[in-house]
């Protein structure tokens, strides 16, 4: 008799430079929806290449942290963040969109909070004013927006800000 089939499991790890095609991949497919949504093909994350991504990649260190996750031996999404001083931006956040909406989104940002150096207090990100569930879910995430800025492909974008959540005591 066949085993049943099992989930496979979620792990979160720094991506590789040789993971760079699979996460530029995933995050091609990934924005086309925010692309088609603004009806602008030429969003910062859709123009990058994979040289960029692969180049942030060898580079990782206090200024620059990457997770990306996997299910099973599948890349299923991956973020950013830079770090400059006490503040860390989150960029190039995505997931495969046929595992959107399982959880892969909020163990990624958990992930990236708690790898970011000490001296980060402050995690900051934009997103598209009308990307209600953007919204909804940095919302969820604790962020909070603080403004509004247009892209150079001419997109509305909300700026929304989180504290770095306090260390818990040493037992
Ligand atoms: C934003 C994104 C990274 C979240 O990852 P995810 O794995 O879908 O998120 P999770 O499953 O952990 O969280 C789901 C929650 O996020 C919200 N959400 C955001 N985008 C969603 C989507 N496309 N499908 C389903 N839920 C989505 C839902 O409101 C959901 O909240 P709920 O649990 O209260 O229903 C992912 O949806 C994505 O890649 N989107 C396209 C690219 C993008 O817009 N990136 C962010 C740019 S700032």
């Amino acid at each position: 008799m066949a085993a049943p089939d099992r989930a496979p499991e979620l792990r979160i790890a720094t991506p590789a430079p040789e993971h760079a095609g699979e996460m530029l991949t995933v995050q091609r497919a990934a924005y086309v929806t925010e692309a088609q949504r603004y009806h602008a093909p030429g969003i910062p994350p859709l123009r990058e290449t994979v040289q960029e991504i692969r180049a942030d990649l060898a580079g990782v260190g206090p200024a620059l942290v990457a997770r990306a996750a996997w299910l099973g031996p599948r890349l299923v999404g991956s973020v950013r963040g830079r770090a400059d001083g006490a503040a860390m931006e989150v960029v190039r956040f995505t997931v495969a969109p046929d595992v959107q909406g399982g959880g892969v989104g909020r163990a990624l940002l958990q992930a990236l909070h708690a790898a970011a150096p000490a001296s980060v207090g402050l995690f900051w990100l934009v997103t598209g004013s009308r990307s209600d569930d953007n919204l909804r879910f940095y919302g969820a995430a604790g962020y909070r927006a603080t403004g509004t800025v247009v892209d150079d492909a001419g997109v509305q974008l909300v700026r929304m800000e989180r504290a770095r959540d306090p260390e818990p005591p040493q037992p």
